[in-house]
């Protein structure tokens, strides 16, 4: 359940930000908003991290590769749940190739480039997002855009601080990295790309 004021992320104010937003669900998509600054869709990503499983609280992770049961899961896993393993979990991979509009069936995919606050996060999709921490510094909410997906805690809070101050947060989650499963790598950039002219789209 969302705890307030538990940073999971901190940057800079005024720096360019570019994050990947992964959905490991093997059917569900879910409208992911952010508050404060718009962002750009850069591009949809080959995905590469776990599956999930399960429901009411009681899910598990599964390596994309194996179908082994992640060695790194969410807060709150138990082992003893009963989870319904899904059929054909990677039917849906490959928004790099579905992204294309002009085919059908491609009805939630976002041009690329274009300005958003809210985007359908496909499922087994990975996606790159950009923007800047324009002027306001403070708590910027992200949340996925269903009413009772949000109140049950499918939302995170991320701080804007100024320039230099302690950039100290809850990356992991229970000592797991995002996209962990077999292994638990840190995360390479957990800070703002310094502003540049070079970054455009
Ligand atoms: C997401 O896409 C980025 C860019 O291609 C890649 O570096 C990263 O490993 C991908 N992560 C996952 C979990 O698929």
């Amino acid at each position: 359940l969302f705890a307030g004021a538990y940073y999971r992320y901190k940057t800079e104010v005024d720096t360019v930000q570019e994050w990947y937003i992964t959905n490991t669900e093997t059917t569900v998509s879910h409208p992911l908003h952010i508050h404060v600054n718009s962002f750009q869709i850069i591009s949809y990503n080959q995905y590469t991290g776990p599956y999930s499983a399960g429901k009411d609280g009681a899910w598990r992770l599964y390596d994309q590769a194996t179908g082994d049961t992640c060695n790194y899961q969410f807060s709150g896993y138990d082992p003893d749940a009963e989870i319904e393993e899904p059929s054909d979990p990677l039917k849906y991979l490959g928004h790099e190739h579905r992204q294309d509009l002009t085919q059908e069936g491609t009805i939630a995919y976002v041009e690329p480039g274009e300005w958003r606050d809210t985007f359908t996060v496909p499922p087994m999709s990975n996606v790159t997002i950009r923007f800047v921490t324009d002027t306001y510094v403070g708590l910027v909410v992200a949340h996925c855009h269903i009413l009772n997906h949000e109140d049950w805690g499918m939302m995170l809070a991320v701080d804007i601080v100024r320039q230099g101050e302690s950039l100290d947060a809850n990356l992991a989650s229970d000592g797991a990295y995002p996209w962990s499963c077999m292994e638990n790598p840190e995360p390479l950039g957990v800070t703002g790309l310094a502003m540049s002219s070079d970054i455009e789209t």
